[in-house]
Order: C-alpha cells, then structure tokens, then sequence
C-alpha cells in the first residue's frame, strides 16, 4: 500500500543508451537529457579523443602498453561545442579538439583504440566517476552492461545498417563533406563488425535492456519513449 506523501514511482535517474554506430544515441540521449533536466555524457567522444592524441603523437595503434599509458594520463572535459552543436565536444589535457574527433583518420581508427583493455578499463573508471553524482544520460557501447550495470534505465537503440547508413550520409552532406552512401555504409558495417566482436567488453543489449527499434521513428518519438520509460516508475531491475 502506498502511503500519503510517498512518491508512487521511482523515476530514473541514470539512464544508459546503448547500440550501434549511427543509430542516433547521441541525438536521442541529449534531447532525453534536457527534457529530463539530466547531463547527457556521450561516451564515444573519449575513444575519439584517444584515437586523435594517438594519432598526433604517432603511437603505433597496436602497442597496447603505450596506449594504455596514454588513457590514463589524459585528463578529459566534456564539453557543448560551439563548432559543432549537434554532438558533445571534448578537450583533452585542455586543447578543444571536438572537431577533431570527428575527421575521417579518427573514423577509421578509433574501432583499434577502443578495442584495447588497459584503454577501455581507464575510461570506464572515468565514466563511473562521472555518473557518481546521478541525473544524467550516458551514451556508448557497454554503458548497461559494464560502465554502470546498476543504472535504473537501460535502453539498447536498434536500427538497420542501410537505415543508419543513410542517416549519417544526410548528417555528412548536410554538413558539407563529400561522402558516397556506399562508402557510408561498408564503414559502418566494418565498425559494427569490430565492435560486436572485439574480446573486452563487446556491443550487445544488457539482458535486462529495452530494445527500442528506432527504424522509421523520428528522434522526438523515440524520446517520447525512452522519458515515459524513464518516468513510469519502471525500471530496469
Ligand atoms: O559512438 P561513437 O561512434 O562516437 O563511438 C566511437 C567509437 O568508440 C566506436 O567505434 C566504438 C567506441 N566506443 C566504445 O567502444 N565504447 C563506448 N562506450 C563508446 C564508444
């Protein structure tokens, strides 16, 4: 029985979005966000930040050793770039390089960094920091099942890669840079490919994830979803 003043449901208040590469969980996770009043941390923007630095300082993409050393060095803001206001920016050891992470050399290389464990075990622990002080919305690979299994919400975004393929051509155009839907769409299934299979902490639904098909459905439909999950008092556990 619920007693007079006690709040009937328990709404989210960390809420993990998972899934594939272009499948719109950094669009869908800050509108969510600052509907919900939540920080939205887009989780993809710290594997870039790395790939970028690696990049930079020529470490080979294959020393494990120097990689991980790397991560756990580099001291990461979260940012809203200026640049580029649809994503989430990033400064690494204080240099703003939110556009940066977004270039084709951090596209294509980013799948080797994050595949590496001493990387990924560095970040997760930042992420978990992150999350300590609740009211937010975490996007990524392995939010629900490794970087915060206790979130109150997990939501694990599906689309198809021909879908996704050609969302991210439009965002490519739109956005002035030259790009062939069927260039768009091997890279996409090569990344897929690599994040499905790679040995620590590989993309797939926690099993207690709600599995939102988001094929044919505007971003507002599908955060209507994801906050009436959020606030109906029924949550993952
Ligand atoms: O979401 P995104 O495309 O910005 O992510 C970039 C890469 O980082 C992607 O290839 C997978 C990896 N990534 C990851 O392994 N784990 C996360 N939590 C977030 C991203």
């Amino acid at each position: 029985m619920t007693k007079v003043g006690q709040p009937r449901v328990k709404i989210a208040e960390i809420i993990a979005i998972d899934g594939p590469v272009a499948v719109g969980k950094s669009t869908v996770g800050k509108m969510a966000a600052r509907r919900m009043g939540y920080r939205f941390v887009d989780t993809g923007t710290m594997y870039r930040a790395l790939t970028w630095k690696a990049l930079q300082q020529k470490i080979p993409l294959n020393d494990e050793a120097a990689l991980g050393r790397m991560s756990a060095e580099t001291r990461f803001e979260l940012v809203t770039s200026a640049d580029n206001p649809g994503q989430n920016g990033i400064l690494a050891d204080g240099q703003d390089i939110s556009r940066e992470i977004r270039s084709a050399p951090v596209e294509k290389n980013v799948s080797l960094v994050s595949k590496v464990p001493e990387v990924r075990h560095s970040l997760v622990n930042h992420q978990r920091r992150l999350a300590e002080d609740g009211r937010l919305v975490m996007a990524g690979r392995d939010i629900g099942t490794v970087v915060l299994p206790e979130a109150d919400l997990k939501i694990f975004l599906v689309a198809s890669p021909q879908e996704r393929a050609r969302r991210r051509y439009q965002e490519l155009i739109t956005g002035g840079e030259k790009a062939t839907y069927e260039n768009v769409l091997s890279e996409l299934q090569s990344r897929d490919q690599m994040d499905i299979t790679r040995q620590v902490s590989p993309l797939k639904p926690a099993p207690d994830a709600y599995v939102l098909d988001t094929e044919g459905l505007s971003a507002e439909q599908v955060v209507d979803r994801i906050c009436s999950l959020a606030t109906s008092g029924s949550p993952n556990k």
